[in-house]
């Protein structure tokens, strides 16, 4: 299966205009790109600042992504966690701040620079998203078709390699309805790897899935994150998810309109001093 995924990262990224975030690791060993990069950050926030009306969601928040880490970003309900994400995807400007997306800073960006940064990410957000009247293999072309060069023959194989990556081979032309809840997860990643971008997220991957489906679709963004070395953004408030694939967390806090614990899952569940975080990754029910 890992050499089938240098085989995606290959191909595509001979075609596709995304080179520059990833030609470490498509040139040649994308397993080394991981272990080689960890250390130097693919997202900055910088004082972050979002505001709906007159309402303060986020206040003032920092934090780097590094490249190649599987970072989540976890909290209760309503705390801010798809408001982030979808800040960092730059769907929407924040009112103070910056996000550099590997330096550039996507809030600013306009035109074809805007598009330039939007390449380098691939999104699944919660539900999948998938064009319904579309098969499988279309929905997945139609990316392919606008954003490269490839020809017809090239575009078939590399929507079998994407589907194979995600344990969808043979499925090509099933339409989103005649598959499963997971099943239209995975095809939506495969869309979201079409152009084999550095960074993929994810907005609750597992919501809407049954524990045993949700574990499949946590251990199939471990095993592409170790594979391609891709940067995964993850939102999440599944506990198990979280303990069991993230590398790096923030929490986020409704009240505190802010991070309020960073680190190793494992250090979090520890932190005694903050019983929220404590209680949240401990599975501690709240009092209502
Ligand atoms: N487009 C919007 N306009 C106004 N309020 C919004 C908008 N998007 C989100 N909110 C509010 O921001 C808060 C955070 O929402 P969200 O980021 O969706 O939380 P989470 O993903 O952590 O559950 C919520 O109170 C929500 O109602
Ligand atoms: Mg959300």
């Amino acid at each position: 299966m890992i050499e089938e995924k240098k085989e995606i990262s290959n191909l595509s990224n001979n075609n596709s205009n995304e080179i520059e975030d990833n030609s470490k690791a498509s040139n040649t060993n994308s397993l080394s790109l991981k272990n080689s990069t960890n250390n130097e950050p693919i997202i900055q926030v910088k004082n972050l600042t979002v505001q709906y009306d007159d309402r303060v969601i986020i206040d003032n928040i920092s934090f780097d992504i590094m490249r190649g880490e599987i970072f989540m970003i976890v909290g209760g309900s309503g705390c801010g966690k798809s408001t982030v994400l979808r800040q960092i995807i730059g769907l929407e400007i924040p009112i103070e701040g910056e996000i550099l997306i590997n330096g550039e800073d996507i809030c600013k960006a306009t035109g074809k620079d805007k598009v330039h940064i939007l390449n380098k990410f691939g999104v699944l957000f919660q539900s999948s998203g998938l064009f319904a009247s579309m098969t499988l293999a279309e929905n997945i072309a139609l990316k392919l078709e606008t954003s490269t060069n490839l020809t017809n023959s090239q575009i078939l194989e590399l929507i079998n390699i994407k589907l194979t990556s995600v344990g969808l081979a043979g499925y090509e032309s099933f339409l989103p309805s005649e598959i499963s809840g997971g099943m239209k997860k995975r095809a939506a990643l495969a869309r979201a790897m079409a152009l084999d971008p550095p960074i993929l997220c994810f907005d609750e991957p597992s919501s809407g899935l049954d524990p045993v489906t949700a574990a499949t679709m946590d251990e199939l963004i471990k095993e592409l994150n170790s594979a391609l070395g891709t940067t995964m953004v993850v939102v999440s408030h599944d506990l198990d998810g979280v303990i069991n694939t993230a590398q790096r967390v923030i929490m986020l806090d409704k009240d505190a309109k802010g991070i309020i614990a960073e680190g190793a899952p494992k250090e979090l569940k520890e932190m005694k001093e903050n019983k929220k975080v404590y209680d949240f990754f401990n599975r501690i029910p709240t009092s209502i």
